[in-house]
C-alpha cells in the first residue's frame, strides 16, 4: 500500500506533495514523510499518524523551502507506524521514498549490509543503503539503480532524490504502482493519476523492472538493461471534480449516491450502436469455449464475485465458481478442464489477486480483469479487461465500485448467454430509478442505525440464496466502518449454531428479496425475535410485509443485489457516523493492498 508523490519544476514542492498525498491517503496512513531539496541539503519532515498532522508540522508545507522533493504516506508493514520507520529514509546523499515490500531484505542485508548500523525496522532502508554503497563504489547512479532491479526481489514503487544530483529525480518499479506525470516545465510522480491531476492530465506508464530519469523537462524510461523505451504519455480521463467531496461531509456517502450515475454510464459504455449492451466477441469467445468460470478476488470484489457465480449459473448456464485470491494461490482447488479466470479488482493492484494471476497464466489459461483502473497491473496482466467506469472510488470501504461489478457481470453473463431472456438494458434503467428513490430516504436509515445498530456491540445479517450473498457484503460494510462486529449468516443455517448468540437486544438485520424463499427467511426472523432481537427487515416489494421497515422497489430477482445493499450501505454509514467513527479512513484499512 502506501502512496508516493514526487515533483520537480519551478514551484515550491511541499505545498504541491502533501495536496498530492492528500489524494493517496487512501493507501495508508499511519504516518507520512516529506523530503526536499534545497540549498545542497535534503530536509526531512515526518509525522506519526494522518497526514493532518505532517501538514500541520510544516505550515501546509510552506516551512519546507525547495522545488525538488518526495513525500510518503505510509500503511505499515515492517516496523511500527512512529517517526523512525516512516518514510523518507536517507542515507547522506540519498532520500527515498517506497511502497511494496522487499522480500529477500534479510540476504541483502547480510550479503551487503553487514557493517551497517540500521536506524529503522524497515525493509525500505536496506534499499537506500545499497543506492549509497553502489555509488560511492564508484558506480553511476543509472547503473546502480539496475544493480537494485537486478538483487531486489519483491515488490517496490520507488521515487529517489540524490543530494548531488537536485536537477534529477529518479522513479523505480516493480509490481507496486507507480506513473509520472507529465508537465509543462515541471514533472511528477505518483502513486496513481489522482495524485497529480491538480497538475497535469498526461501521464506514463512505467512497467514492471523498468526505472525512470525524470527532470524539469524531461522523462527518459529505462528497461532493466539501459534500454531507453519509446513510450508514449496518455491522456487520463479524471477530471478534478471526480475527486473532491463536493458538499458532501463524506466519500463514503457521495459514493453511494453516485450508484445511479454509475450505473446509467456502465450501461452508456457498454452499448452499442443499435442501443444494444455488448460485449467484445474476443472475451465472449473466451468465456464459450472454458468448462468453468473461475472468479478470483478478495474483500467487496470477492462478494461481488459470488453474485457473478449466480449469474453465469442463472443466465448463461454457465458453471463458475467464486475464490478468495489468497486462499486460491496457496490452496489451489483442481481445475477442470478449460477453465477460464475472471479478476474481479476495483483497484486492479491487489497482490493476492495478482499472486493467482501470476500463477494461472504459468500454467497457460486465459483470463479477463474487471477492474476500475485503466491500464493497473491486473488490467495490462490478463489477456481481456472490462472496465467498471465507476469513477475514482475514494473512501476505502467500497460501495459504487461493488455495484458496477455487479452490474458488469451482469453484463457479461447475459452477453455469453442470455437463457432467460433477460432485457438488462431496461433492468438497469428501473434498478438506477429504484436506488434514487432508496437515497431519498436517509433520514430513515440514520434512524434505524441509531435504534437498532450503533448502541449495539453485534449485529447479525442473516438472508438466503442471492440475499445471503449479499448479507455477506452488508456484514463486511457495517464492520469495516463502524467496527460493530458483524456477520453475514445463510438465514436456515443460523438454528445450526450462531443463534446462540442472540441475546436481549441483538440487531438483525435480514434482506428478504427472493420469492421462493422468503416464507422460510421469515421464519428465521420469528425464530431470531422469539429470542429476544431486533430485527431491521428489508425486503423487495414482491416479497415484502406490513412490518417490514425497508421496502425496495421491485426490480428483476436476479438482479436484487443491486439494490439490497444499498440499505445496507447506507446503515454501515451511519452507524459508523453516530458512533463518531473515521468513516472514509477506518482504522488498519487500506484500499489498495499491494502486499501478500
Ligand atoms: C482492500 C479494501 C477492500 C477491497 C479489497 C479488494 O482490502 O479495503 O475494500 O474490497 O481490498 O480490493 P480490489 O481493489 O482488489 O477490489
Amino acid at each position: 500500500m502506501c502512496g508516493i508523490v514526487g515533483y520537480i519544476g519551478p514551484d515550491e514542492a511541499a505545498p504541491i506533495l502533501l495536496d498530492g498525498l492528500s489524494k493517496l491517503e487512501y493507501r495508508g496512513y499511519d504516518s507520512a514523510g516529506l523530503a526536499i531539496y534545497n540549498d545542497g541539503r535534503i530536509n526531512i519532515e515526518k509525522a506519526v499518524g494522518k497526514l493532518a498532522n505532517l501538514s500541520e508540522k510544516t505550515g501546509g508545507g510552506s516551512q519546507v523551502k525547495g522545488s525538488l522533493g518526495i513525500g510518503h504516506t505510509r500503511w505499515a508493514t515492517h516496523g511500527k507506524p512512529n517517526e523512525v520507520n516512516a518514510h523518507p529514509h536517507s542515507t547522506e546523499n540519498f532520500s527515498i521514498v517506497h511502497n511494496g515490500i522487499i522480500e529477500n531484505e534479510a540476504m541483502l542485508r547480510r550479503t551487503y549490509l553487514n557493517d551497517v548500523n540500521f536506524v529503522s525496522d524497515t525493509d525500505t532502508e536496506v534499499v537506500v543503503r545499497l543506492l549509497e554503497k553502489f555509488t560511492s563504489e564508484g558506480e553511476a547512479i543509472d547503473v546502480a539503480i539496475m544493480h537494485l532491479i537486478d538483487i531486489i526481489d519483491g515488490s517496490y514503487a520507488l521515487a529517489i532524490i540524490d543530494r548531488r544530483n537536485p536537477e534529477y529525480m529518479y522513479a523505480v518499479k516493480n509490481k507496486s504502482p507507480l506513473l509520472i506525470g507529465k508537465g509543462e516545465g515541471f514533472n511528477m510522480i505518483g502513486s496513481d493519476a489522482m495524485a497529480m491531476i491538480a497538475h497535469t492530465d498526461t501521464f506514463y506508464e512505467i512497467h514492471d523492472q523498468e526505472f525512470a530519469i525524470v527532470t524539469r523537462n524531461s522523462v527518459d524510461i529505462f528497461t532493466s538493461y539501459s534500454k531507453k523505451v519509446d513510450r508514449e504519455p496518455y491522456k487520463a480521463e479524471l477530471d478534478l471534480s471526480d475527486i473532491s467531496k463536493g458538499t458532501y461531509p463524506h466519500y463514503m456517502l457521495k459514493e453511494i449516491e453516485e450508484q445511479p450515475l454509475v450505473l446509467r454510464r456502465i450501461i452508456g459504455e457498454y452499448q452499442n450502436d443499435a442501443g444494444e449492451l455488448t460485449v467484445p466477441e474476443e472475451i465472449l469467445a473466451d468465456v464459450r469455449a472454458c468448462d468453468k468460470i473461475y472468479i478470483i478476488a478478495c474483500g467487496t470484489s470477492y462478494h461481488a464475485g459470488i453474485i457473478g457465480k449466480h449469474f453465469f449459473e442463472n443466465i448463461s448456464g454457465k458453471p463458475a465458481d467464486s475464490y478468495i485470491a489468497s486462499e486460491f494461490v496457496y490452496n489451489t482447488p483442481l481445475l477442470t478442464e478449460r477453465p477460464l479466470f475472471i479478476f474481479i479488482s476495483q483497484s486492479g493492484e491487489t497482490a493476492d489477486s495478482r499472486a493467482v494471476l501470476v500463477k494461472i497464466k504459468e500454467m497457460g489459461h486465459k483470463a479477463i480483469t474487471l477492474t476500475n483502473v485503466k491500464g493497473s497491473t491486473l488490467s495490462r496482466e490478463a489477456d481481456h479487461t472490462m472496465l467498471l467506469y465507476a469513477g475514482p472510488e475514494i473512501a476505502v470501504a467500497s460501495t459504487k465500485a461493488y455495484t458496477a461489478q455487479v452490474a458488469v457481470l451482469a453484463i457479461l453473463a447475459v452477453a455469453v448467454k442470455n437463457k432467460i431472456g433477460i432485457d438488462l438494458k431496461y433492468e438497469l434503467a428501473l434498478i438506477a430509478n429504484t436506488i434514487e428513490s432508496l437515497c431519498s430516504d436517509r433520514e430513515l436509515y440514520k434512524r434505524l442505525a441509531e435504534e437498532y445498530i450503533a448502541p449495539s456491540r453485534n449485529c447479525f445479517y442473516i438472508g438466503r440464496g442471492v440475499d445471503y450473498y449479499v448479507c455477506l457484503e452488508a456484514a463486511l460494510k457495517l464492520k469495516e466502518v463502524s467496527y460493530v462486529q458483524t456477520e453475514g449468516f445463510a438465514a436456515g443455517e443460523l438454528k445450526h449454531g450462531t443463534i446462540s448468540l442472540i441475546e436481549e437486544g441483538t440487531p438483525v438485520v435480514a434482506i428478504i428479496t427472493q420469492y421462493n424463499t422468503h416464507l422460510n427467511t421469515r421464519g428465521n426472523i420469528k425464530e431470531v425475535t422469539a429470542r429476544g432481537a431486533k430485527v431491521i427487515r428489508i425486503s423487495t416489494k414482491g416479497a415484502s410485509s406490513r412490518r417490514d421497515q425497508i421496502v425496495i422497489g421491485d426490480v428483476h430477482e436476479l438482479l436484487t443485489p443491486l439494490v439490497s445493499v444499498v440499505p445496507a450501505q447506507y446503515l454501515a454509514y451511519y452507524t459508523a457516523f453516530l458512533r463518531g467513527c473515521d468513516i472514509d479512513k477506518p482504522r488498519n484499512l487500506a484500499k489498495s493492498v499491494t502486499v501478500e
